[in-house]
């Protein structure tokens, strides 16, 4: 999954266009930018076979916002419970962050199966990854450091459905319109999955 910080909303479309011909059908917008909930509006309308979810939800009153702007999933960096609790409300598909084994088990406490895991790298990478994974009945989308050269890694994890990232369309690149860059970063990331998966 891109995981995507759009500066300026005339960016969305001539990036989604990209990284959906280059074989993404699932992108990750991040409210983290004042244009974000325009940048899934404009997408999803735009492009309606795309998967467009809204990243960095922090807050209760974002649900009704980024669902209301076309979004099909939500992400945050962590875990909490009121959110968690939004998300059931709104009947939006959520992946909360965990990154430590307390987190997990609040988690898994609140009927979760599915969650990120972040920041990845930072907090030690496959290694807690797999001890998380061995102790409760968890699925999981690392993300924080994911790149070519460790992404196979992970997805190879029976536990490990998806991974997630910015390597493919850093926001430097695209507050920069660097679109071709961003083409050959998504293509590398393509071929390194279909020769591993196909
Ligand atoms: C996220 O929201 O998961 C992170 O911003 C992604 O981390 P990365 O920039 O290291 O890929």
């Amino acid at each position: 999954i891109p995981i995507i910080v759009i500066d300026k909303v005339e960016h969305a479309i001539p990036l989604a266009e990209i990284l959906l011909k280059s074989g993404f059908k699932v992108l990750e917008i991040t409210l983290r930018t004042a244009c974000a909930l325009a940048a899934i509006e404009k997408i999803s309308a735009a492009f309606p076979e795309a998967i467009v979810g809204a990243g960095t939800v922090v807050d209760t009153k974002q649900f009704s916002q980024i669902k209301s702007a076309g979004a099909k999933f939500a992400v945050s960096p962590g875990l909490n419970k009121t959110l968690v609790l939004e998300a059931e409300k709104h009947n939006i598909p959520y992946l909360p962050g965990v990154a430590t084994s307390s987190e997990a088990l609040l988690a898994h406490q609140l009927k979760l199966k599915t969650l990120k895991f972040y920041p990845a790298e930072s907090m030690g990478g496959i290694k807690t990854l797999r001890a998380l994974a061995e102790v409760l009945p968890l699925h999981f989308c690392p993300t924080g450091g994911i790149n070519a050269d460790n992404l196979l890694s992970y997805l190879s994890l029976p536990y490990v459905c998806c991974v997630g990232g910015s390597w493919i369309a850093p926001r430097k690149l695209i507050a920069k319109a660097s679109f071709a860059e961003i083409a050959s970063h998504a293509k590398l990331a393509q071929t390194i999955l279909k020769n591993a998966f196909n």
